[in-house]
């Protein structure tokens, strides 16, 4: 039985932990045997890698949910985390995951690609959960710890773990984009949810740009002014705000017993684990299954592959558009080229999702239809997911990245497929609406939505001059491997300590207690 929470103060743990990470998932997935008997395994990943050397320093502690509904399994320790599980109903994850996340927020911050829905209880539901998470987080932190919160399934949690634990200092990081103030205006929660946020010390973004309409946007609704990315809250102010003429309902009371606080708010992009990949490409175990997998496909003279959650975001539908449109005009053949599309299972009981599967599915059978031979297949497209070595293999066989999303926070598989080409061999095509093209620039940035630009960027990929290609990688490998997502934990927790006065876990100089 998941009881709902109060909002009162809770009592400081003398047994807390220092160092506090919450996030919608825990940082594990369950093995469940033919027997029934489960185990953990840590889930691959930049976040988990980068924060289990913080947890493992500092007396650190993960909350999050364990992926199963009507269940709360009992605190655990798995390798360096002490896990914290919040369990959460069927009702829940239907209203609060599904729903108020995945079908109102995620596309609201992800320029709308996908109509957002706005129900009420959705939003009940979210809140409800959020206040179990900051709950469950509060009672877990030691007196004065640093709790970072993750995410925008969470974003209502700063401010309630404030008012439970005014204590303790707060941070949160947003992973996906945070949308201009004229498409944020259309969310009915719009003021709650920035109060919710303005609840954290430091409040994290992927790009500058989502750091400027964040501010925007509590100018606008709040009423709060930020300069040089710091904003000075009182009770006053948001009194203020709550009264004020924008429109829009306001979080019902601010009794959190802090009258004035600075919030800072700035980019930090997030990498990924390079040293994870630097082991797997330097694998000669890797590198045979690289030059299977390009054997397996015929040894084509063009391997093309986009790795993607199957998500609207992605711009998979365009990809294969054009994909399908150079076989047509002649300009790719079976023959001499393939694409490997693999398209991760994600969130599929959420409508757009369940759409977005039949219609990639239905281009993909069309075009193989129209030009596979009995000896080659078109596209190779592998709705399912990987384990993270075949994940590098297909990096290092693959002539040319297609990453086309039409909007994402960061872009993961941009930085990784750049860190696992050692040789320096490859080339990455990379829409212009990732994080990531701000700063792997050497890429061939596209615009998705133009398809025969699009095209046009995937001939020259695979026709660029050795030396170039290779200059560009180099450059884009630089990059990548001098900012790792160890760099980014790092410097987000520094900042974090700096800024709450309290000892984060950002004094994790040593690297080799990874
Ligand atoms: O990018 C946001 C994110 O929540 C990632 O952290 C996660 O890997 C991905 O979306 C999928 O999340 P989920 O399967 O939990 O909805």
């Amino acid at each position: 039985m998941l009881a709902d929470q109060s909002d009162h103060q809770v009592a400081v743990p003398r047994e807390g932990y220092d160092f506090v990470v919450v996030s919608n998932r825990l940082p594990v997935d369950r093995d469940v045997d033919e027997n029934g008997d489960s185990t953990w395994r840590r889930s691959p990943g930049g976040l988990v890698s980068a924060l289990a050397p913080v947890m493992a320093k500092h007396d650190g502690a993960w909350v999050g949910w364990h992926g199963a509904p009507d269940e709360t399994p009992e605190p655990f320790d798995h390798d360096v985390f002490h896990l914290v599980p919040v369990g959460l109903s069927e009702l829940e994850v239907g209203r609060y995951y599904e729903g108020f996340s995945n079908a109102t927020l995620w596309p609201l911050y992800h320029d709308v690609i996908a109509p957002p829905e706005f129900h009420r209880t959705w939003w009940y539901a979210y809140r409800r959960v959020n206040e179990r998470f900051a709950r469950m987080a509060a009672e877990t932190a030691a007196p004065e710890a640093t709790v970072w919160v993750q995410d925008y399934q969470l974003q209502l949690v700063p401010r309630m773990l404030r008012k439970l634990r005014p204590d303790v200092t707060i941070g949160f990081f947003n992973h996906i984009p945070f949308p201009p103030t004229e498409i944020y205006s259309q969310l009915p929660w719009r003021k709650a949810v920035l109060e919710g946020l303005t609840g954290a010390d430091l409040i994290g973004f992927q790009r500058p740009g989502d750091a400027q309409n964040f501010q925007r946007c509590v100018r606008k609704f709040l009423g709060v002014r930020f300069t040089n990315g710091a904003a000075e809250f009182t009770e006053a102010t948001l009194a203020d705000a709550a009264a004020s003429s924008a429109p829009g309902r306001a979080a019902s009371d601010r009794e959190d017993g802090r009258t004035s606080w600075t919030v800072h708010a700035a980019a930090y992009p997030i990498s990924i684990d390079v040293e994870a990949i630097r082991e797997l490409a330097s694998n000669p175990a890797t590198q045979k299954r690289a030059r299977e997998i390009r054997r397996e496909l015929g040894d084509p003279e063009t391997v093309y592959l986009g790795v993607d959650r199957l998500d609207y975001t992605k711009g998979i539908l365009h990809r294969l558009k054009a994909y399908g449109e150079l076989l047509e005009d002649e300009k790719l053949s079976v023959e001499n080229s393939a694409l490997i599309q693999v398209a991760s299972p994600s969130r599929e009981r959420v409508e757009s999702y369940i759409q977005l599967r039949e219609q990639v599915e239905g281009i993909v059978g069309r075009i193989n239809g129209q030009f596979d031979t009995m000896a080659n297949t078109a596209v190779r497209y592998l709705h399912h997911g990987y384990p993270f070595e075949e994940m590098v293999a297909l990096y290092m066989a693959a002539d040319v990245m297609l990453v086309t999303a039409l909007r994402d926070g960061m872009n993961l598989v941009a930085k990784e497929y750049v860190a696992a080409k050692q040789d320096r061999s490859g080339t990455l095509v990379l829409s212009e609406f990732t994080g990531a093209a701000e700063q792997l620039k050497q890429a061939i940035l596209v615009n998705p939505h133009d398809i025969d630009g699009l095209k046009e960027a995937m001939l020259h990929a695979r026709d660029m001059p050795g030396s170039e290609a290779k200059k560009r990688m180099s450059s884009m490998r630089r990059q990548v491997l001098t900012h790792d997502v160890v760099d980014w934990s790092q410097r987000f927790l520094e900042d974090l300590a700096s800024y709450g006065g309290q000892s984060a876990g950002g004094d994790t100089n040593d690297r080799d207690t990874q």
